[in-house]
């Protein structure tokens, strides 16, 4: 008892939602305390880390030569391990007010669709991003929790959580995930759907980012009411130069329409 009571005072035990698009952490007794793009940029020599979250999210697309900017995560796993590690090292310590007198517990949201192998990947960079001991738990049952649906009683609960990397749709009785999918499809890819549209049709260049925001600001997947315009800069893949052209919602369906029917 003594023992538990010295051990919940000196450490910070961490749920971590570890995803394609931002990484979550979550203090117990404190709530979420750190919710960062999952961007590492680092100094391409040296492997030094620039920066970790939003600052490196700015980054992207528009780096010189010696930075790069990195997402380590790839359709909800782990793409680059080193990077994953620093990135996950970085916002652990973050969310600890006091120095670690004891390592904490963690423990990491993942895709229900994730192999042994994948799985093992994400304990080991836990691991060694500082943790004490590292526990793994289904994306779609932390959600469903997240969510307050009565996860512990005998009914199906479902769940569809469509993410940067992957898309994931689970039937929840008593605890346990009865059935589900995961795709590897999600934010991302409809984001690369924009930037080939807008190259092909208007031969215009524009970064993730950006077509992030198009995306989030006059995409959809059915008719709208009102249909909506954007004003979008980019470069002309022609000339070169910098051009700034009004984009419509209905070309943004168009562009998401083959990312969406899978
Ligand atoms: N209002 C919005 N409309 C459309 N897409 C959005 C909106 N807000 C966020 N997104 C997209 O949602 C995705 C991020 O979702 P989320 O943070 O749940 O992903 P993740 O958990 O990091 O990824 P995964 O679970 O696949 O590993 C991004 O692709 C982002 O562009
Ligand atoms: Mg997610």
């Amino acid at each position: 008892m003594f023992w538990n009571y010295l051990m919940n005072w000196m450490t910070n035990d961490v749920a971590i939602d570890l995803g394609t698009a931002n990484t979550l952490v979550y203090v117990k007794g404190r709530g979420i305390v750190v919710d960062e793009p999952s961007v590492v940029a680092i100094e391409a020599e040296t492997k030094k880390i620039i920066a970790v979250g939003k600052k490196a999210k700015e980054m992207l697309g528009k780096t010189p030569e010696e930075i790069r900017a990195i997402k380590p995560m790839k359709d909800g796993v782990i793409a680059d391990f080193e990077i994953t590690e620093a990135m996950l090292r970085d916002l652990i310590l973050r969310s600890q007010q006091k120095k670690f007198l004891i390592r904490p517990r963690v423990i990491v949201a993942v895709p229900s669709g994730i192999t042994e192998v994948e799985k093992r990947a994400v304990k080991e960079s836990a691991e060694h991003s500082g943790a004490r001991k590292v526990y793994l738990v289904s994306e779609p049952l932390a959600a469903a929790i997240g969510v307050n649906l009565p996860v512990h009683e005998p009914c199906g609960n479902m769940i569809i959580d469509i993410g940067g990397g992957t898309t994931e749709i689970a039937v929840i009785s008593l605890s346990h995930i009865v059935d589900h999918i995961s795709i590897r499809i999600g934010g991302d890819e409809m984001d690369e759907a924009i930037v080939d549209f807008l190259r092909k049709k208007h031969n215009l260049f524009i970064g993730e980012s950006t077509a992030e925001k198009i995306k989030v600001k006059i995409g959809s997947a059915y008719p709208l009411k009102d249909e909506l315009t954007m004003e979008v800069r980019g470069r002309d893949l022609v000339s070169g130069f910098p051009v700034s052209m009004k984009i419509s919602s209905e070309e943004i369906r168009e562009a998401l329409s083959e990312t969406i029917s899978k």
